[in-house]
């Protein structure tokens, strides 16, 4: 495939999450044009099995990368990374950049040797988490907790809602209360929508935690990929969404704070 300067990166999420990357990508390649793809209509993924996420990923991205020509695309959700990762680099012919727990420099960074993992219901359970806790956790104490009321908090807030304080004194609450958990130290946000609250996690879980999550190092992964290449951005950036319109035109504020202000339905 001929890339252009015009050539969009394609950020694909369920939801809102992904725009903790975009926020990343920017910062690291400010002239890219950017298309991101938000999959309303199959939020939550948390919820989903396995070979549906697989599926509606693969699918998706496929479809979307046939409309939207990008130079790469980035499944900027660890669900759909931690699950279809492999199965969409067999689909596209472009390189595809995941989002995967930053376990490891969470592992480097923990004193205590206690770190917390907050994701999907989906993500906590994977093989690939395993892995990563294998290799770069052994140890440590790694304790995984699913937190899916902050995918609903996440894109309440950029909905420009109120925050929904239970939801977040659920995600710490559980945590501290897992054996161990009053060791935490170091707390992995393993769904790109948790950076996203990152202000209320940190006030719940006071100055002694601290979160990592890996947006910075996607964004730069994205630029080392695309070293080299020529950057434009005439046309514009555009987001696009599998949902009606309207649900996306309630995130128009928080994505034109990012640039995007294109909004088409997918
Ligand atoms: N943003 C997605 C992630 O990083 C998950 C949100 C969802 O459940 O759809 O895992």
């Amino acid at each position: 495939m001929s890339v252009s300067a015009q050539s969009p990166i394609l950020l694909f999420d369920s939801g809102v999450g992904g725009l903790s990357v975009l926020a990343e990508v920017r910062k690291a390649l400010p002239q890219a044009r950017v298309i991101y793809a938000a999959d309303l209509a199959g939020l939550p993924y948390g919820a989903k099995s396995e070979a549906q996420i697989a599926a509606r990923v693969a699918g998706l991205l496929g479809r979307m990368s046939e409309r939207y020509r990008p130079r790469l695309a980035c499944i900027a959700c660890n669900t759909a990374s931690t699950i279809a990762l492999g199965m969409v680099r067999d689909v596209l012919e472009i390189p595809v950049v995941g989002t995967v727990p930053a376990i490891k420099p969470a592992a480097a960074m923990s004193k205590s040797g206690v770190i917390g993992l907050l994701g999907t219901e989906a993500t906590i359970r994977q093989p690939y988490v395993d892995n990563l806790e294998r290799e770069f956790a052994a140890g440590k104490h790694l304790l995984r907790f699913a937190a899916p009321g902050l995918v609903e908090a996440a894109e309440a807030k950029l909905r420009g809602e109120p925050v929904d304080r239970a939801a977040i004194e659920a995600a710490v609450k559980g945590l501290r209360a897992m054996p161990g958990g009053e060791k935490i130290d170091t707390v992995v946000l393993a769904c790109t929508h948790f950076p996203l609250l990152a202000e209320e996690l940190s006030a719940a879980f006071g100055p002694d935690v601290r979160l990592v999550d890996g947006a910075t190092g996607i964004a730069r992964r994205i630029a080392s990929l695309t070293g080299g290449e020529q950057f434009e951005n005439a046309e514009g950036d555009l987001a696009v969404t599998t949902g009606d319109i309207e649900s996306l035109q309630a995130l128009a504020p928080a994505l034109a704070d990012l640039g995007i202000r294109r909004l088409e339905r997918f």
